[in-house]
């Protein structure tokens, strides 16, 4: 297997090299990433020696350059995790590197698919491009639950997914879609809810919960969701779409509590803060046709707890690893962090 893994330097991307090489003898992966603010090669420094892993720097969206990384590596098979992923960033401005990233990149990757004669492909997609469930809902998304996004990061991540379809129908380009849930695990960057919190906890400030901290989501460990990508790469019938998730619904404010009380803090330092403009309320996955096909999750519903212990001391083991994105990156967060307080000054004097 000669394994192209487009952004494998972000969060969920790593998780999966790292999980492969030492799963597969017989792989041989080369990571694709243009390295944007979120992308880190520091996650990767334990392998970057290792004969059967190579980077090449490049972004999805830049076909020659596909075409000629492929060509150079003999690639047989691709995981695309490449993705503009902060659904905050694609609400308060920067919007078109959504776009670009998340629906053309796609179809600049099924082209390179279809002329390379690439045997398999992955689109690594997610569970909000269907839109939200109701609370009280007794309802999940399946497989054939209609795509009818909220977030414009979700809109975006929605054409990359109707590409992919359109690809096989029209060209039968070896493509395989998956929806997952929302991801935990080490290597998260720390713009996004668990790390953030952890960082800020360990500062000793206090953690923003958007509006009444209700909103639902199905917590999934990422080196689970990388083994389910995994078997797809072997199993998965091409054509055909998979929802991963674990059946492990928690609001925000439940997460909350838990990481407070596994950090030693009380409720006293939750701030409740205006909610996020469209804030889906609930996601839920019915993962029963990958689990059929023998996808084994370790970190089910009992074993968050764990999961979650164990991703909290991962990070505060690593507070070096979060000084230096700091650093190399904080000219980005400067820049998005003022895009924020210029739309948060808007919304107020609209209102
Ligand atoms: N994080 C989650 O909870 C979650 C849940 C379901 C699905 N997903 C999907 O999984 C994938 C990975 O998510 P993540 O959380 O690891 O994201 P991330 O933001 O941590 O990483 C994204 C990576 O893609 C790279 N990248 C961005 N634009 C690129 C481009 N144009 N060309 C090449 N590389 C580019 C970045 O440098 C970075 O390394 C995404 O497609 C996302 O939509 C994520």
């Amino acid at each position: 297997m000669k394994l192209l893994v487009c952004g494998g330097a972000g969060f969920i991307g790593t998780n999966y090299i790292l999980f492969a090489l030492k799963a597969h003898s017989d792989y041989e992966i080369v990571n694709y990433d243009k390295l944007t603010y979120a992308g880190n090669l520091d996650n990767l420094r334990e392998i970057e020696n290792n004969p059967r892993y190579k980077f090449e720097q490049g972004d999805i969206t830049d076909l020659d350059r596909l075409n000629e990384v492929i060509s150079k590596h003999n690639i047989t098979h691709i995981i695309n995790f490449a993705a503009e992923t902060h659904v905050d960033r694609s609400i308060h401005g920067g919007t078109k590197e959504f776009v670009l990233t998340n629906t053309l990149g796609v179809q600049m990757i099924l082209d390179a698919v279809r002329f390379n004669k690439i045997e398999r492909f992955i689109q690594v997609s997610t569970d909000e491009v269907f839109g939200s469930l109701g609370l009280n809902e007794d309802r999940k998304f399946t497989e054939t639950t209609p795509i009818w996004p909220n977030m414009p990061y979700a809109a975006a991540k929605a054409g990359g997914d109707l590409m992919c379809n359109a690809y096989w129908i029209t060209h039968k380009v070896p493509v395989i879609v998956t929806h997952c849930s929302n991801n935990y695990g080490p290597y998260q960057f720390p713009e996004k809810l668990i790390p953030f919190f952890v960082f800020k906890l360990l500062k000793g400030e206090k953690v923003p919960v958007y509006g009444d901290g209700l909103n639902i989501r199905d917590w999934i460990h990422a080196v689970d969701h990388a083994k389910a990508l995994d078997l797809l790469l072997h199993k998965g019938v091409l054509g055909e779409v998979y929802n991963i998730g674990v059946d492990n619904e928690r609001s925000n404010l439940e997460i909350t509590k838990m990481v407070l009380k596994l950090m030693g803090f009380g409720e006293d330092k939750i701030e409740y803060v205006t909610d996020r403009p469209g804030h889906d309320r609930r996601y839920a996955i019915d993962s029963s046709k990958i689990t059929a096909l023998g996808w084994i999750p370790e970190y089910t519903r009992d074993k968050f707890e764990q999961g979650l212990k164990e991703t909290i001391e991962w990070y505060k083991n690593n507070t070096q690893w979060v000084e230096n994105i700091w650093q190399k990156k904080q000219n980005e967060m400067n820049v998005f962090q003022k895009g924020l307080e210029r739309s948060d000054e808007k919304q107020q004097s609209s209102t």
